[in-house]
């Protein structure tokens, strides 16, 4: 049987602070983590036999998942002592992964498919690997796959530094979506104990034997590698699971809501559990709300998401933010970023009276975990 992998142990250093006090697989999209959703994705696909790579803040993924009981699939972890890079992760895990071929994720993207159809596609094509690709109007920022059209064969692999659009103006390419079938003779090609990276090192040399293919998935594909990308990434998220429910509820709401009076909800937001909204606030549009979250009245919230147990007390102002668990902002406290830069708060920060954090427009505002904010008084 097929299994799974997922490469969750980097420091996720371009999402800090949010990654000080979470680790980048935990951090939520539509209020549940981004490597739960593909491990239920693996599951759905009948593959029950998971191993999570982890190194950065392994403790905090081995509490949340245990050995899978919850999720009914069975998690394995192989740790390393500091992160060995993504090929030198899955070396670490040879001896789970040696007897079969397996899929391997990277723990940061949102993904909606069905590995079943990646699974025949390999066993046509035979290779070493199947590549799973997205095509993507600006590829700069990631590694581009030069593919022959006719077998989907990989011709090369192009690091972000490697790529040059024709005459400065970029074409939609295919890029490298950071989802993998490998047979275990990749195992071959990493040597292990070192720090290696499987896609500049190992894919670039199996593409040069001709061993690798390419698939092109279908459905939403987003990585949370950077803020903004975790905010439009849980919007598409947001909108790919309301165009699929069989309902037609605009907006995704959970358990024992509790509004008082007159709110403004503008689709699509998205709520979690027991979240209580006092009177006259306007929500959305793309917003996400966790668990146990207070948002006090006359607040105004778009383009925001804000992770469990937050409090926004009155009169709250957030636009283009990201509100980290625990977070307390006070009355009058207005977060303004813009479509570049966020306005970012990490876990237990406290924003106080009438404070206004707005975003400059070349660099997010981010505050660091449990720190707090007042008005500069001389
Ligand atoms: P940045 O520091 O922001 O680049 O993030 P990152 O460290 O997570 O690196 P990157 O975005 O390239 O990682 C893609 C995926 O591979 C993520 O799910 C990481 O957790 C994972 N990853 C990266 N490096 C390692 C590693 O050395 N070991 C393990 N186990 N996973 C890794």
């Amino acid at each position: 049987m097929t299994k799974g992998i997922i490469v969750s142990g980097g420091w996720g250093t371009r999402l800090r602070p949010l990654t000080c006090t979470i680790p980048k697989s935990l951090i939520p999209v539509v209020n549940k983590p981004v490597i739960e959703r593909q491990i239920l994705l693996l599951k759905t696909a009948g593959i029950n036999e998971i191993i999570l790579a982890v190194s950065v803040m392994s403790n905090v993924l081995k509490n949340y998942f245990g050995k899978g009981e919850k999720l009914g699939v069975n998690i394995k972890y192989s740790d390393e002592k500091n992160p060995l890079g993504t090929a030198g992760a899955i070396k670490l895990a040879e001896d789970y992964l040696k007897d079969e071929n397996f899929f391997m994720l990277n723990g940061d993207i949102i993904i909606n498919f069905d590995f079943k159809e990646m699974i025949k596609a390999h066993e046509k094509h035979k290779g070493v690997g199947l590549i799973g690709s997205k095509i993507i109007t600006d590829p700069s920022r990631y590694g581009v796959l030069i593919v022959e059209k006719e077998t989907n064969k990989i011709l090369k692999f192009l690091e972000k530094e490697e790529y040059k659009p024709s005459e400065g103006k970029h074409i939609p390419m295919p890029i490298n979506a950071g989802v993998y079938l490998l047979e275990p003779e990749v195992f071959q090609y990493i040597k292990p104990q070192k720090k290696v990276s499987i896609e500049r090192n190992v894919f670039p040399h199996l593409a040069r034997e001709n061993k690798l293919y390419h698939y092109s998935i279908p459905g939403i594909w987003k990585d949370i590698g950077k803020p903004e990308e975790l905010l439009e990434g849980n919007v598409q998220l947001m909108n790919d699971i309301l165009k699929n429910q069989k309902s037609n509820n605009e907006n995704l709401i959970g358990g024992n809501l509790d509004v008082e009076g007159k709110v403004l909800l503008k689709p699509p937001v998205a709520i979690g559990e027991n979240v209580i909204i006092r009177k006259n606030c306007q929500i959305g549009p793309n917003v996400i709300i966790g668990d146990n979250v207070y948002i006090g009245a006359y607040t105004e919230i778009k383009d925001t998401l804000i992770y469990n147990e937050a409090y926004l007390s009155e009169n709250v102002k957030c636009e283009k933010a990201i509100i980290a668990d625990n977070c307390l902002l006070h009355d009058g406290v207005q977060l303004v970023g813009n479509n570049e830069n966020l306005v970012i708060l990490s876990s237990f920060v406290e924003v106080l009276d009438n404070v206004s954090l707005i975003a400059p427009p070349k660099s997010s505002l981010s505050v660091c975990h449990h720190d707090v904010v007042r008005l500069d008084v001389d």
